[in-house]
């Protein structure tokens, strides 16, 4: 039997597709810095990326803020209870058209696969990438205050993290076409609103 739960509230919505658009767009800009392609040239390329860079600080602040004071922050807690259970069923189960062993609830919205995979983004991926962002842009004032700081080093760490961040948004991408139909993960992170199969047990 299937029923519609609400498990995305509208907070949450409005900051997933909000990152989602500000990572896509500083990774389009930040690779445009890296004269990997041609598209604004590359003040208006630095000049966005900046603004973005700052823009995605912010809402990380009030994220965070949010998910402390809702307890939302415990869905993102790694457990290994289950893990070779959904490891298998995306390396073989998937392919067999075998049903998705864990069944997602308003309690526990992540498997414990995307719980670890999204702790490891949230902990330690945007964090580093901000951090390093933030170390370019004030590079002049760190070494002012006498920090003794290599350009090329931070280059290379922000540029690095950016590529690890692209790998993680197109799987990201593909396993969101994995649910009941090619959207309907999507459209849950729209309208918040998804129909779970009570039967599987998780
Ligand atoms: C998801 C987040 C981000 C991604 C994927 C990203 C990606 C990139 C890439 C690929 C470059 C080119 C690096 C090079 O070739 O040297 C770059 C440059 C740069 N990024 Fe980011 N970045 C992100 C966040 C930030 C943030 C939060 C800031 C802070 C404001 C920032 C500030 C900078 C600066 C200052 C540069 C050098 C270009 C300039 O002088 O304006 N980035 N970024």
């Amino acid at each position: 039997m299937k029923s519609k739960v609400l498990l995305y509230t509208r907070f949450e919505r409005f900051w997933h597709w909000f990152q989602a658009f500000l990572i896509i767009f500083l990774l389009a800009t930040g690779f445009e810095i890296h004269g990997t392609f041609h598209m604004l040239g590359y003040g208006a390329a630095c000049y966005w990326h900046n603004l973005a860079g700052m823009t995605l600080l912010i809402l990380t602040a009030f994220a965070i803020f949010w998910h402390l004071t809702t307890g939302q922050w415990r869905h993102y807690q790694p457990c290994s209870e289950n893990l070779k259970k959904i490891a298998g069923y995306y390396c073989v189960g998937i392919m067999r058209g075998e049903p998705h062993p864990f069944r997602k609830s308003p309690e526990r919205k992540l498997n414990p696969l995307q719980a670890l995979s999204y702790f490891f983004l949230k902990v330690f991926l945007l964090p580093l990438q901000l951090l390093s962002g933030l170390i370019y842009y004030f590079y002049n004032d760190w070494l002012n205050w006498g920090f003794a700081l290599r350009l090329d080093s931070v280059a290379i760490v922000h540029t690095a993290l950016a590529f690890v961040l692209l790998i993680f948004l197109i799987v990201h991408i593909y396993l969101t076409t994995t649910g009941g139909t090619l959207i309907s993960y999507t459209m849950a992170m729209i309208t918040g609103w998804e129909e779970i199969d009570e039967e599987i047990c998780g």
